[in-house]
């Protein structure tokens, strides 16, 4: 992959979604913040000189007229040399498409690319996770209990448990294992959705997240695996199934027996490059600005061969760029 193009390439397209959904934050409509970023994805990836393969998405081709799992996405393949990179394309449009639609923090944008081949081929099942920056890498293991993991990274960080900070989804489901956390003396953020967001906030020292716990979306595990290989932390996943149905239909798609834990390098090998962009403001990013005739947005690129992290502010001018790599509608960006 000539990944150190495509790198800035890449984050083009989570701009133009993110300027798009972030024009209907707190609207209340989920569907409608989710859409206007796939429609701008979509648009998007056309100007980009690869040839692309969904492998994770908007679901199956049946209920998602973009983005569908199969989809050839780029430029690269009306080029009949076939000289521009096959990749792996891992997509989540909008990604806390609830924090979008009531305005809450931490909605953000997303794509990861991998060479041909390199991505889990999650189905749309559950997965539990946990998730730790660097200074953890190699210290935690999602068979051992929430305490002996804290305990683990306490230790790797040189602090106590009572300072360490995990990141939870908010959910039922969770009950136990919120109240092991707490027992164990670790402090929470429990978060409304957006487990992508969580699991990159434990690579950032800034974030004061140190482990993220729970069950999650298994696409998202394999987009957030991406993310952290390229900033050397580690994400650990097994699949949890809610019916028999997904059961049987995830082991049509090929994945390992239910208890199998993936490490980082199973759900996201090879070369892997990752990008986001906020829509709302967050923990992990800034959301978008409006102002004027401009847009203003903040991102972060990585990539896995260098592990280099660029975080991009940029600000779009309307009336100067065209409106489809704006994520704008026929009434305009502003309108
Ligand atoms: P959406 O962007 O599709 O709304 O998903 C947000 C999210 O919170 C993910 O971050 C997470 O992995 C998943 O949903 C959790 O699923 P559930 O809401 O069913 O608990």
């Amino acid at each position: 992959m000539q990944d150190r193009n495509l790198a800035l390439e890449v984050v083009r397209i989570t701009e133009a979604a993110a300027m798009a959904s972030a024009r209907l934050m707190g609207r209340g409509d989920r569907k409608d913040a989710d859409r206007v970023a796939v429609e701008a994805m979509r648009v998007a990836f056309d100007a980009m000189d690869i040839r692309g393969t969904v492998v994770i998405g908007e679901g199956e081709r049946d209920e998602a007229p973009m983005l569908y799992i199969g989809e050839q996405v780029g430029a690269g393949w009306k080029d009949a040399s076939g000289s521009s990179p096959r990749v792996d394309i891992a997509v989540d449009p909008l990604e806390g498409t609830n924090l979008a639609a009531t305005g809450a923090p931490d909605a953000i944008c997303v794509i990861a690319i991998a060479d041909d081949g390199q991505f889990l081929n999650a189905p749309d099942t559950y997965m539990q996770k946990i998730a730790v920056g660097p200074e953890c890498r190699g210290v935690i293991d999602l068979r051992e209990s929430p305490t002996w993991n804290l305990q683990r990274i306490a230790k790797a960080k040189g602090k106590r448990v009572e300072d360490c900070t995990a990141v939870i989804l908010d959910r039922d489901r969770h009950e136990q294992l919120i109240g092991e956390v707490r027992q164990a003396g670790a402090r929470i953020r429990l978060i409304g959705d957006g487990d992508v967001s969580g699991a990159v906030m434990t690579a950032n020292p800034e974030s004061g997240i140190d482990v993220l716990f729970g069950t999650g979306g298994a696409p998202e595990g394999v987009i957030a695996a991406a993310a952290l290989r390229c900033i050397g932390g580690e994400l650990q996943g097994r699949l949890r199934f809610r019916s028999d149905e997904e059961r049987a239909r995830a082991y049509k798609m090929g994945v390992k027996p239910e208890d199998f834990v993936y490490a980082t390098e199973e759900l996201a090998k090879g070369n892997v490059m990752f990008a986001a962009t906020g829509v709302t403001k967050g923990y992990l990013l800034d959301g978008v600005q409006f102002y004027g005739d401009r847009a203003k947005t903040q991102s972060i690129v990585m990539r896995s061969k260098t592990g280099t992290v660029r975080v991009i502010s940029a600000t779009h001018h309307f009336p100067t760029k065209p409106l489809s790599a704006m994520g704008g509608t026929a009434s305009g960006p502003n309108g």
